[in-house]
């Protein structure tokens, strides 16, 4: 949800503005801008559309400074205009401003600031801000306040309820930056004689490897030699530097096409890396270094509950069904963003899961925050080291499936799926699952890659299907128990890449409302494993064969259908049923990502929807 860069170093900072862009551009891609501190001014180009509008538009600038700032825009306040496109620049000319967020309370500031003079060329609230820090700077200036480039802008950032992450550049401070955060993420980038600023680290890890994580409230003061980081208050912050432990190359689309294709591919090493290090030695169950709880009281939680938004509910989902099958330990799944003003009553000992693949979704936040200032313990299930929610739980575990840079989630997914999985095992052991079923658990789980890598190797057969399905516009996704929130995810992929209707439902429900769609024109994907269902599942398609609606069923490897029940059939190996939701969830990847190639669609950057939400 917008991307912004700062560069301050040696190097000519436009190229590598834009090459930071490049690597955001997942965050928002309706805009894009850059501004370079030049000569006594600021040279600025900005352009709609994707950053390589951007690139064309700055072919018609000369930049040639060290010190500047760009940003890739998700639109919220002002439609998607030239106008409105970031960085903006203060009416005086002396302050220009990038920002990721929201100014809540910029339409009173605003009337001030008009009140004062200024003028606004945009509908954005990010102006506001950029001429309330002009504002402070023009006070400052006139009282001979020496660090007032600094001072102004957290000045002007006591004043601006909401949430940001900035960085502003001035032009009576050469070779300076400005940036801060709150509710929106930012790294800083330390390098040699250089810094970058970006909201995520793909930004500048072909740069540096050595990062500062800010946190919320902290302001970063940066010059060519040094910098400093303090709060609004003027306190300062000891800065630690932590080390990125993945390269340049995890960012890369190496040979795919998008890299959502990559991800999905890449889905076997990416769950070995998420199960590294993590069974007991008895080979009997899951262990976890971050949870913080010791087995006393993990034994004496009585419920858990799983928040999440998107794809990430759909695995807390599955993680509730695992739970309560092999634990017998009662669960609740929530999305994230009604439980923080549901207020449901939560009686007992429960201990809450935030899963998010960022960990920088507000609507997860404000859950974990809820959930925090009711007195709960809230664990996270996180793919992004140093992220706000990884910072604000109580523990957790890392996903360490490297970064997910399609806006369609697949690895991140399957990892959540995972460790749901795992901690099923972890707290089924602690209760009354035996020695012999854990070994049997962990094994499955351990050969969960060798089976995600067999039905990859079906990708030619699903991409043939694919493509015969994919002039559909409406589409059934239906499945049941632990794979009903896989019809669900199927659906979601389905929705946000290829702009096909397309909905998930407990295949049983189907005949409770759905199937007033069916027909010729409404294919219904059916997701059958080999279960004590198996023969309710075969009825579900019995009527939707009936109707004459097209079926393509996912089932497991074995299982006999009648002739022309199954239009098309894809098969999963037959695998323990805590790793049949990941098992299952591959060929509903590839068909939604093969469609939406079929139909010609952005995969990797979707209309309107962007990698992180981080407004509410
Ligand atoms: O980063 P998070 O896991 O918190 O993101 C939650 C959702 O926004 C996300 O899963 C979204 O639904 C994806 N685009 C799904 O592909």
């Amino acid at each position: 949800m917008c991307g912004i860069v700062g560069y301050v170093g040696r190097q000519k900072a436009s190229t590598i503005l834009i090459e930071g862009l490049k690597r955001l551009e997942y965050r928002g891609y309706d805009s894009a801008g850059l501004a370079v501190l030049q000569g006594d001014g600021i040279e600025l180009a900005k352009k709609t559309g994707r950053v390589g509008n951007l690139v064309k538009e700055a072919k018609k600038h000369r930049f040639t400074g060290t010190t500047g700032i760009s940003h890739t825009r998700w639109a919220t306040h002002g439609g998607v205009t030239d106008a409105n496109a970031h960085p903006h620049v203060s009416s005086d000319g002396r302050i220009a401003l990038v920002h990721n967020g929201v100014i809540e309370n910029y339409l009173s500031i605003k009337k001030f600031l008009i009140g004062k003079g200024y003028t606004f060329s945009s509908e954005t609230d990010t102006e506001v801000l950029c001429n309330l820090i002009a504002y402070h700077f023009a006070k400052a200036t006139k009282t001979g306040d020496e660090s007032h480039f600094l001072g102004s802008v957290r000045k002007a950032l006591r004043h601006a309820e909401g949430t940001y992450g900035i960085a502003v550049i001035c032009t009576e401070a050469p070779g300076e930056l400005v940036a801060a955060r709150k509710g929106s993420p930012l790294i800083l980038g330390v390098g040699d004689n250089e810094f970058i600023v970006a909201s995520d680290v793909a930004a500048l890890i072909s740069h540096t490897q050595n990062v500062v994580y800010l946190k919320d409230g902290e302001v970063v003061h940066i010059t060519p030699k040094e910098f400093s980081i303090t709060t609004l208050d003027e306190e300062d912050v000891e800065a630690v530097v932590d080390r990125v432990t993945w390269d340049i190359e995890a960012a890369e689309l190496n040979g795919h096409a998008h890299f959502m294709e990559k991800e999905i591919f890449e889905q076997p090493a990416a769950l070995e890396n998420s199960m590294r290090g993590r069974f007991s030695e008895d080979g009997s169950t899951a262990k976890f270094g971050g949870l913080n709880l010791g087995p006393v009281e993990f034994r004496q939680i009585d419920r858990f509950v799983f928040l999440g938004c998107g794809t990430a509910w759909h695995a807390c989902l599955v993680a509730e069904h695992l739970i309560e099958r092999f634990a017998r330990v009662p669960v609740e799944a929530d999305y994230a963003s009604e439980f923080r003003y549901r207020n449901g009553p939560l009686s007992g000992n429960p201990l809450f899961f935030v899963m998010s693949q960022s960990g920088e979704t507000i609507d997860t936040l404000g859950a974990l925050r809820e959930a925090k200032r009711k007195g709960y313990k809230v664990l996270a299930i996180n793919n992004t080291v140093g992220s706000t929610i990884a910072r604000e739980t109580d523990g957790g575990i890392y996903q360490h499936v490297g970064p997910e840079i399609g806006v369609a989630s697949t690895k991140a997914f399957t990892s959540q799926l995972l460790i749901g999985a795992m901690l099923a095992l972890h707290v089924a052991r602690m209760r009354d699952m035996s020695f012999a079923d854990g070994v049997e658990y962990v094994n499955a789980l351990k050969g969960v890659p060798d089976l995600v890598r067999r039905v990859l190797e079906q990708a030619p057969h699903i991409k043939a299907i694919a493509q015969r399905y994919a002039h559909h516009t409406d589409f059934l996704f239906l499945g049941r128990l632990s794979l009903f929130p896989i019809a669900l995810e199927g659906a979601l992929k389905l929705k946000e890449i290829s702009y096909i209707h397309a909905e998930g439902y407990p295949a049983a429900e189907m005949k409770h409302g759905p199937i007033a769609l069916i027909s010729e024109k409404c294919p219904s994907v059916f997701l059958v494993p080999k279960s004590e269902i198996f023969n309710k599942l075969l009825s579900s398609i019995q009527e939707v064969k009936a109707r004459r609606g097209p079926t393509i069923v996912i089932a497991t490897e074995g299982c006999e259908f009648p002739p022309g029940l199954a239009d098309e059939l894809i098969t999963i190996p037959d695998c323990h049923e805590a790793v049949l939701p990941i098992v299952a969830t591959i060929p509903v990847q590839l068909l939604s990502y093969y469609i939406a190639c079929a139909r010609g669609c952005d995969v990797d950057k979707p209309r309107n929807l962007a990698k992180s939400v981080t407004v509410e």
